[in-house]
Order: C-alpha cells, then sequence, then structure tokens
C-alpha cells in the first residue's frame, strides 16, 4: 500500500474521485486569508502567480480578486474540472505535475504552494523545489504552506473512503537545508491551527520565500 501512496498517478486519481466534496468544503474556506493577504500584499499588483497544486482554484480566484494574475497547475483534471465550473472562476488552469512545470525558465513573478508539497515523498522533494525555483523571476516571493511535523506517512483520504495519499510534514529545520540548495531564502515561518475536521490535524505552517 506504501508503494502505490507514495505514486502520482495514485494522488490523482483520488483527488478526481475527491474533486467535487473537495470544492464544497474548501472553495469558500477563508481560514487562511491572512497569510493569503500578506502575500497578496508583498506583490505589486497585478503580479503574475503560479498556484502549484491549485485544486479546484479556490486560492488563486482569491489572489484574483486582490488585483493580481493567477495561473493555476494540478494534475487532477477532475479538481480543475469543478473549479471551471464554478462561476466567477476565469483564470487560466492547466493540468501538469510540479514535478516538471509545463512553463519556461523566470517567468513567474510569486508562486503559492498550497498543502500541495505536501502530497510528493520527501525524496522527491529537492528536485521538486529546483524545479519551483526555475519558473519564478530573481527576488519572486512565495508563499508554501506546508503541514508541520516529521514523518512521511500514508493516510486515509479523508474525502474518499478506502483510498489512501501520502502526506510528507516537516519542520524549517529539516526543510530550511534543501530550500537554500534549491535557491530559496527562507524570510519567515508562521504556525496555524487546523480549521476543518476533514484536513490532516497537524498544525499548519506557512513559509515566505525569496528566489535567490
Ligand atoms: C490538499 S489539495 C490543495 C488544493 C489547494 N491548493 C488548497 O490549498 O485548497 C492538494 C492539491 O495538490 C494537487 N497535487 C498533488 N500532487 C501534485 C503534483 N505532483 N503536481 C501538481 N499538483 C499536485 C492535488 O491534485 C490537489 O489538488
Amino acid at each position: 500500500m506504501m508503494n502505490d501512496a507514495m505514486d502520482s498517478g495514485n494522488t490523482r486519481r483520488v483527488y478526481d474521485l475527491a474533486a467535487r466534496d473537495y470544492e464544497e468544503i474548501f472553495f469558500d474556506d477563508l481560514s487562511d486569508a491572512h497569510w493569503l493577504d500578506s502575500f497578496s500584499s508583498s506583490l505589486e499588483a497585478p503580479s503574475l502567480i503560479l498556484d502549484v497544486g491549485c485544486g479546484p482554484g479556490n486560492f488563486s480566484n482569491y489572489l484574483g480578486s486582490r488585483g493580481h494574475c493567477p495561473v493555476g497547475i494540478d494534475i487532477s483534471f477532475e479538481m480543475l474540472s469543478v473549479g471551471r465550473q464554478r462561476r466567477g472562476v476565469h483564470h487560466p488552469m492547466v493540468q501538469g505535475t510540479m514535478e516538471r512545470l509545463p512553463f519556461r525558465s523566470g517567468i513567474f513573478d510569486g508562486l503559492l504552494i498550497a498543502y500541495s508539497l505536501l502530497h510528493i515523498p520527501k525524496k522527491n522533494v529537492q528536485s521538486v523545489l529546483q524545479e519551483l525555483r526555475r519558473v519564478i523571476k530573481a527576488n519572486g516571493r512565495s508563499l508554501l504552506l506546508l503541514k508541520e511535523g516529521d514523518d512521511e506517512r500514508v493516510i486515509a483520504a479523508s474525502l474518499v473512503a478506502g483510498e489512501f495519499l501520502v502526506a510528507s510534514m516537516w519542520r524549517v529545520p529539516e526543510l530550511q537545508p534543501l530550500l537554500e540548495l534549491a535557491g530559496w531564502n527562507l524570510i519567515s515561518a508562521e504556525h496555524g491551527e487546523p480549521a476543518r475536521q476533514e484536513e490532516i490535524q497537524e498544525p499548519k505552517l506557512a513559509l515566505t520565500l525569496i528566489a535567490a
């Protein structure tokens, strides 16, 4: 089971199945709005922001409402599809993976990576951080939202009975050297409590990063 859950094809399949419920539960969840607001105001509007693992586009839509130009990317076609069906969601969203982003180097002013690096097995995170760094401009700013903890686990998917997902938790001392190696400077780390019973019940960790 561990090996299957580690596979990105499994992640895509489980989020395809969860998409409609995810959109209903989380699209209007504003419990992270304080972090999104400070990220948004740290970038001059309109900035081109890539929302990595955007799901139905909830957070990128929020950044769009603050005058930015978001672009979403997600591995799950159904997550994108339920987002596109929502009235008022107009920004571009493409299907793809953060392991190999279909964008030229250095084109984004900012990146938002919200609870999606969570599903990357720890052994692959260094190369994903490098790929994220590749597409942002030097001095560009990013907001990385994670779950705080030490381990990598296979967890039961809360929205799809009988399905499992990989969940990698991080603490700053473990992640910071990987970030620096990939060309990111860590500017701040903040903590928050989980807001919903459907999410992983570990504390939230919000990291602000600048591309070196
Ligand atoms: C917990 S949801 C977060 C959605 C949204 N960012 C939010 O915070 O509400 C995780 C999202 O990451 C996507 N995802 C997982 N692995 C991915 C990968 N390798 N590349 C792109 N997206 C991925 C999933 O399909 C899912 O939509």
